[in-house]
This record gives structure tokens, sequence and C-alpha cells, in this order.
């Protein structure tokens, strides 16, 4: 038998593997003749390879393709090897290989594919960005992150959509990558010492204590009473205090001038952009405002924010992000999501094409053990973020505004009403809507009778919601 050796850069080589994998096939090379050489760049038998014609897209089971996606970011020497033994099978009348679990190749790729994952989540949710300079004088935030995988590439969608406002430069030992506001580059790899080591979130944090700071509530003797002013200078937050109090008569005059409401206790969130005098223009200016909030509970790993197209034809209103949500940065991609996502489908709404977010954008959790357990946000909580959820959707201007739960109707009207009597089409605002139960109240049914029911009733009321934009597109066309 010959040995075919198949070049494949080192790393994550998604499309050097496919394209490899492709050609492969459609000259019937069986796995066991086939030596992957990550690392190499030319090949023993590099004419003969070449030789080897394009080969069509290989018709393979839709997890098979999200399977390969992971597994090739994996550092284990022999992944591709692995992956093309799998790819063979499922070709070769082992089409629901993937279902056999206790299949030694299938546990052992699932058990790769977990530990990208894993990496994955710990990227976003541990990355942090230093505040540096450009040589042209520009802002550009850079951070360091050591993946144990190749995911440098599979992760550059995550933060492209989280800043896309912001130039910034993750480097790590493998590699780099650099966003420009406009363009993504791949660069070399890099050392922990070309990253820069003040810590930009004293920036932001120190941004985000001057906005919320009340010019008209200053006291300056109570503040001293709490903190010396001698431990002032030393914490990035309270550095500002000197100066905030020396403009706060001014600050306050000119608020009342301009007719502002003064912020209260009470109102943080208006507090936070009108005391900055920062109205937010853009979504991406008020997400920036969001994620630089405070939790509800600390240990929230980050605010999850609003996902899906500006101008949506439908914007679905959750309660607050749960544990999967919160480790991974997007809204409704745990147990209820996939819910949601399962009905979407359904009754034919695209959940691509609809805007997803939540009234209240941190997970409140309670600590058991191990595990963090949901927490319902209480009233105040919830009317804390109602300014933000608000602005977000004059932003997004949506078509139709989907309350899905109590929180999001206290969230979406600021009145504490019932699901169940309101259940239905309904105003909020200037946005016509539809008020149903969340997906997470099906979840918790305990009785399999009554859930299939409720779920039958939850398919019926976004079956209407579909009917009722359609509907209104098709008046306004
Ligand atoms: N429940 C919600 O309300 N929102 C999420 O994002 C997840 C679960």
């Amino acid at each position: 038998m010959q040995i075919v050796r198949m070049p494949v850069q080192a790393g994550a080589d998604l499309d050097g593997f496919r394209r490899a994998a492709r050609r492969l096939i459609a000259h019937g090379v069986p796995p066991e003749a086939v030596e992957w050489n990550a690392g190499t760049e030319t090949s023993l038998f590099g004419e003969a390879i070449e030789s080897y014609a394009a080969a069509p897209p290989l018709s393979l089971p839709r997890a098979a393709g999200e399977l390969i996606e992971l597994v090739v970011c994996h550092r284990d020497p022999e992944r591709f090897a692995l992956l093309y033994r799998l790819i063979w099978r499922l070709l070769h009348g082992e089409r629901a290989l993937l279902e056999v679990r206790s299949d030694p190749l299938v546990h052992r790729l699932e058990a790769m594919r977990k530990s990208v994952l894993r990496d994955l989540h710990k990227m976003h949710a541990f990355l942090r960005f230093r505040e540096t300079t450009d040589p042209d004088g520009g802002e550009r935030f850079v951070a360091w992150f050591e993946p144990e995988h190749d995911i440098l590439a599979a992760t550059a969608d995550f933060f492209v959509e989280r800043f896309r406002s912001m130039r910034w430069s993750i480097l790590t030992p493998a590699g780099s990558l650099h966003w420009d506001r406009e363009s993504l580059t791949f660069g070399p790899p890099a050392k922990k010492s070309d990253a820069p080591d003040s810590d930009s979130f004293e920036a932001a944090w120190r941004r985000y204590y001057e906005s919320t700071f009340n010019p008209a509530r200053a006291n300056p003797k109570a503040m001293r009473q709490h903190m010396a002013t001698k431990y002032w200078r030393n914490l990035p937050e309270t550095e500002a205090i000197p100066e905030m109090l020396r403009t706060a008569p001014q600050r306050a005059q000119e608020m009342i001038a301009r007719g502002a409401a003064l912020p209260t206790k009470r109102d943080p969130a208006l507090a936070v952009a009108a005391m900055a005098n920062q109205e937010p223009h853009s979504l991406e200016e008020l997400n920036r405002l969001i994620a630089a909030s405070e939790p509800l509970t600390p240990g929230a790993d980050r605010a999850v924010l609003g996902e899906g197209p500006i101008g949506a034809d439908i914007a679905f209103v959750g309660e607050q992000p749960g544990d999967q949500e919160d480790r991974e940065g997007r809204p409704f991609i745990g147990p209820a999501g996939r819910l949601l996502d399962r009905v979407l489908s359904e009754v034919g709404i695209d959940r691509t094409q609809v805007y997803v977010t939540n009234s209240v954008k941190h997970f409140k959790y309670e600590p058991r053990g191990e595990r963090r357990l949901h927490k319902k946000p209480n009233p105040g909580e919830v009317k804390r973020y109602r300014w933000w959820l608000l602005k977000e959707l004059e932003l997004v201007r949506p078509h139709f505004v989907v309350a899905l739960g109590g929180t999001a109707l206290l969230g979406l009207t600021g009145k504490p009403l019932s699901v169940m009597k309101k259940r239905g089409p309904m105003k909020f605002g200037a946005f016509s809507g539809y008020a149903t139960v969340h997906p997470s109240y099906l979840l918790r049914l305990p009785d399999p009778a009554a859930k299939q029911q409720a779920t039958e009733a939850f398919r019926h009321d976004l079956e209407r919601v579909a009917a009722m934009v359609a509907d209104r597109s098709a008046r306004s066309s």
C-alpha cells in the first residue's frame, strides 16, 4: 500500500484539512494509507498530491461539520488522522456514527470537542484588554492570552462582534489577531512582554465611576470619612475624585441649565448616561456603557448584550442571562434558548433575523457549591436596567416586540403585570407587540402533559406573532 503524506499547516488549518480530505476521499484513499504532516510545509509526495484535482465538498451530517471545525483547533497531533477516519466511516456506511457515543473514535473526538469549547469559553470570559496607543496616536486595546488549543481563528468572530468599534489586538504565543474597526489580520506569535501591563479596566472603571458620580449629591466630608484622601490617589476609580469634586458645583449648574433630570440613586442607569453627558447615539455606544456597568451579583462574568440585526422585524425580550449565557456572553443559548430556537423554527421565524435581548443584562445567581443557581431579579433591579432596555429598542428599531414572561413585561412597561392576564397582542410605548410566557416556565413544568399543552400554547402565540408581522409587512409594501 502506498502511503500518501498529506501536508497541512501547523495549528487549526481547517481549510487545508478540508481540501486534503476532499481530495483523498475523491481518490478513495483509506485512512490507514494517509500520513498527516501537520507542521511540514512540503510533502514528499507533493507532486502527486498537487496532481489530485480539486475535489467537490463532502456531504457530511451537519453535526460532523461542527465537530470538525472545533476539533481541528485541538493541539493533539493526531487530530487530522482521527477526523479523516471519522469522515471515511461516515461516508462508508456509518452515517449515524456520531450517535454511537460508545464508539472509541466518537468518544475521543467528543472529548476533544469539549476541551476546545472549554478553551473558547475561557478565552471569552477571561481575556482582558489593556489600553495602549498606536503609533498614529489612536487608542488600541491589547490583550495577552495563552489558550490551550489553536482557537485564535475560531474566536475571531466573537471578539469582532463584541468590540467592533474599537481597535484591538489579541496576542498569543501561537499567533496574533488585529482588528482595525474594518478588517481583521492574523499576525505572528507574540510574547507576553509585547502586551502593555497597565490595566485598561482601570481606565474603563474610572470612566464609569466618573459617569455615575452625582455632583448634586457630592458630600466631600462624608467621602473623607469613608476613605482617607491619601488613599484616593492609588486607586484607579478614586484618582478621579478630587477633580470631580472641584468641578461638581459647576457640573450640577450646567445640568440644571440644560433641564436635564438630576440623576438620583434610584435611577442610576439614567445617571450613567446623563452625568457623563453621553446619551448614546448608537447601539455600540450604549453597549459600551452597559458592558462597563456593575453586575447585580459579584462574580457574574459579564454583561450579556442583545444580539441580532438592527431594524429586525421582531425583538424578543427575556428576563436575564442564565449561567451558560453569562459564560459565553450571548443571550438565550442555554436550555431556554434552545427551546425558543426550536419553536421559532417550527413557526418559520429565523432566529438569525430577529433581535434577542434581556430586560436585565447581568446574571444574578446564588452560589451552591460549584453551581450557580438562577435568582430572579427583583423589581428594583429590573427598573435599574429599564432605561437601557428602552434605549436599546429605540436604537434597534424593531417593528414588533415580544415580551417573554413577567420580568420582560415589567422591563418594557414599568408595571408589574401578570403575563397570564396580558397574554396576547399589546402595545409597549410606540411598539406594537405581544406578551407571552417565558420558555423557562415551560421547562420547569413538572407534569409532562401540562408541559406539552403549555408548549403548544406558546407555539400558537409565536405563530400569531409571525402572522401579525407578515401582515404588517404586506400592508406596508
Ligand atoms: N433566560 C432569559 O430570559 N434570557 C436568557 O438569555 C437566557 C435565559
